[in-house]
């Protein structure tokens, strides 16, 4: 059964909860923000992901409307927040520092901020109650906060951002401090806590695969910038730029000058004329059932009329060379389809074929991203357009996983990620073999410079 697919980005009808328009933020000379435009939507799980520095923190506080923008206009559900204070906002921010009040109970640290806006006091037991529940703490409720543990902590730290019901929640760094597993259960709480609550979700994460688990979209920053926003499949496969895919997952970046594949000599309509037979050598369409067979009318016409005068008839000559061979299409005769680049990577090798590469990169410097999973190696030359020859430096093994570090002749370092689906792996390749590498011509993005 098809899924309906969440990507309220893709309906023009759909309105953005969020909107930073052309937002810049300055301290003094320095530029943190810079003209950022962007549409968040609601219930989306927006992650941001950058590196230090880039402007992550404080493109979230100017949301919350801890900082104002320099130049720029934020909109929340199409209203213009300029002059609209923090607490007026529909919006809660988990800060990087969560500090929870040290004298307080869970009870009431999650309380705290209901008491505040004035919620008379069954309403507020009642929403601590349902919170306690949804992070999973009722057990721990009367307790301050230095009698539980961190990843608890955490936990109260969001249930209090949730108790207020934010149309937004901000988490900026919400599990920086929870050690793997406990991270990844709490992300599941939190993919769980968004369903439940229907609440917009805009995430912090130095932790990229942490991104990808939970993220709808995923924003990759650099220097107050957004450089690509995509769903976290698009932005492995598909990085718009070599940063993206460099920052993104492991990756094999190879160097080179792009040439266009598809000869102009033979465009398509030249190459596969209506009377070019099959490649393949598919037999010609069989003809009209009610026409004579060409064969046994001339049999016939040969038997009863010319006969007597012509005497037994020459055989047929049985094998007409194939038009095909006659007429050579170099095009459709190579192993590999037309289009996109052959990019020459390293003197003396031939040049590796990206089917998916863009023509029109001829003549540039590219180049060629590949994930390590998307490779193979062998000892042997593999029957594949795309086989570069190497040598085993280094064998990383992970478990279930292995990864060779082979250097290419004449060329880059790359990674080879093989999965050990055998108990014990055969390592019939080792240190200092002497190995190809392979790769489909479609398991790379070509990228400019
Ligand atoms: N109040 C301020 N005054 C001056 N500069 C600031 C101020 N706040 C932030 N900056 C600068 O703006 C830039 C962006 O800071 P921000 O906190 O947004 O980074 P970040 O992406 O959240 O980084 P991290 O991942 O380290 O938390 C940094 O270079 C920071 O030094
Ligand atoms: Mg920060």
């Amino acid at each position: 059964m098809a899924q309906t697919v969440f990507a309220p980005w893709d309906d023009p009808n759909e309105k953005p909860l969020i909107q930073f328009k052309n937002v810049t933020k300055r301290f003094g000379e320095f530029i943190a923000i810079d003209d950022l435009t962007q549409d968040i939507y609601s219930k989306e799980f927006f992650a941001l992901l950058g590196p230090s520095g880039c402007g992550k923190t404080t493109m979230m506080r100017i949301l919350a409307g801890f900082e104002t923008p320099t130049e720029g206009q934020i909109l929340i559900s199409g209203q213009d927040m300029s002059h609209v204070p923090p607490n007026k906002r529909a919006v809660n921010m988990m800060f990087q520092s969560y500090a929870l009040f040290p004298h307080l109970s869970v009870w009431d640290n999650i309380a705290f901020g209901l008491k505040r806006e004035g919620k008379d006091k069954d309403t507020i037991a009642a929403r601590v109650e349902e919170m306690l529940r949804l992070t999973r703490l009722d057990r721990f409720a009367k307790r301050k906060p230095h009698q539980i543990s961190g990843g608890q902590r955490q936990r109260v730290a969001l249930a209090r951002s949730l108790a207020k019901a934010p149309k937004l929640l901000l988490l900026d760094e919400p599990l920086g401090a929870l050690d793997k597993k406990l991270r990844q259960d709490t992300q599941f709480e939190l993919m769980d806590i968004q369903e439940k609550t229907g609440t917009t979700f805009v995430i912090v994460t130095h932790d990229q695969e942490e991104a990808m688990t939970v993220a709808s979209r995923v924003a990759v920053m650099d220097e107050g910038k957004i450089v690509q926003v995509a769903t976290p499949d698009e932005i492995y496969e598909a990085p718009n730029s070599i940063y993206v895919a460099d920052f993104i997952g492991d990756v094999n970046l190879i160097e080179g000058r792009a040439e266009a594949r598809m000869s102009p000599a033979t465009p398509r309509d030249q190459i596969e004329p209506t009377t070019t037979p099959d490649p393949e050598g598919a037999p010609p369409p069989p003809a009209k059932p009610d026409a004579p067979q060409p064969n046994a009318y001339g049999e016939w016409l040969q038997n009863t009329l010319l006969f007597p005068f012509l005497g037994k008839r020459a055989p047929n000559p049985k094998e007409l060379p194939a038009p095909s061979e006659t007429k050579p299409t170099p095009a459709l005769q190579s192993p590999v389809k037309t289009g996109g680049i052959a990019l020459h990577w390293a003197d003396g090798h031939p040049p590796i074929v990206v089917a998916n590469g863009d023509p029109q990169l001829a003549g540039a410097a590219v180049t060629l991203a590949l994930r390590p999973e998307k490779l193979n190696i062998a000892k042997n030359k593999p029957d594949t357009p795309n086989a570069l020859p190497g040598t085993v430096i280094d064998i990383g093994y992970l478990g279930n996983l292995s990864t060779y570090h082979v250097q290419l002749d004449n060329g880059p370092m790359v990674k080879v990620q093989v999965t050990n689906v055998r108990r014990i792996a055969r390592r019939d390749i080792t240190w200092e073999d002497a190995v190809w590498v392979s790769f489909s011509e479609t398991s790379g993005v070509v990228l400019k410079g």
